[in-house]
């Protein structure tokens, strides 16, 4: 079974009280996001593998390590996982940016993918679905199917809040997957908002509401 990583730094969980907030504005609210995307990347990369190499500083020769030659992947899911991209960025700006579009059918309530786009080389990288609320899971499950059925294998989520009936779904669909957090919350209500949560998350960034 992948793991649950609540994300508990003192840093991101400070940032994500504001972010919850509803008197936080949009432009307040986009900063926040931002910066807790950073401090999230900088625990999801923790494992990342290293590798040694010789420098030579002023004074002598140093063996050293630096991040070896796996190469990451950020796929956010449109549109709101686009407010933690620039954040992740800011520590590995050598990372690719896919992305995946789903719609909600009004009808059966189900996502619908509408766009896929990824890096040509995404089976070799280790990639990163990105979307700050996991509610029902329904979207990220069926973003994490779209990147196995073009082959990837190397798969992490990466949410602000999640939903325990979320986390569940998530689990049971791809057992495998490591999700990282800032926070799971009590439930989800019958609209599908996340309690307490903080609203629509992609209305907050954009300024649509
Ligand atoms: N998506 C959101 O933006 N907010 C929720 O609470 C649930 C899903």
């Amino acid at each position: 079974m992948g793991k649950l990583f609540i994300c508990d730094h003192p840093l991101i969980q400070h940032k994500l009280t504001f972010i919850r907030d509803e008197k936080t504005n949009t432009k307040d609210f986009r900063e926040l996001v931002d910066e807790v995307a950073t401090l999230m990347a900088y625990e999801i990369t923790r494992e990342i593998k290293l590798e040694e190499v010789t420098i030579r500083t002023p004074v002598s020769d140093a063996k050293c390590k630096i991040i070896s030659g796996r190469m990451l992947g950020l796929v956010p899911i449109l549109r709101a996982g686009l407010g933690m991209v620039d954040g992740i960025l800011q520590l590995i700006p050598g990372a690719k940016v896919g992305h995946v579009g789903l719609y909600r059918d009004p009808e059966t309530l189900l996502p619908v993918e509408y766009y896929v786009k990824l890096p040509t080389d995404v089976q070799e990288r280790e990639l990163i679905v990105i979307d700050p609320m996991l509610a029902t899971g329904g979207s990220a499950i069926m973003a994490i199917d779209a990147l196995k059925k073009r082959g990837c294998a190397q798969i992490k989520l990466m949410c602000l809040i999640a939903a325990p009936e979320g986390v569940k779904a998530v689990q049971e669909a791809h057992p495998e997957i490591d999700i990282y957090v800032a926070a799971v919350d009590d439930y989800l209500n019958d609209h599908g908002y996340i309690i307490p949560g903080l609203g629509d998350a992609g209305d907050r960034l954009f300024g649509t509401k």
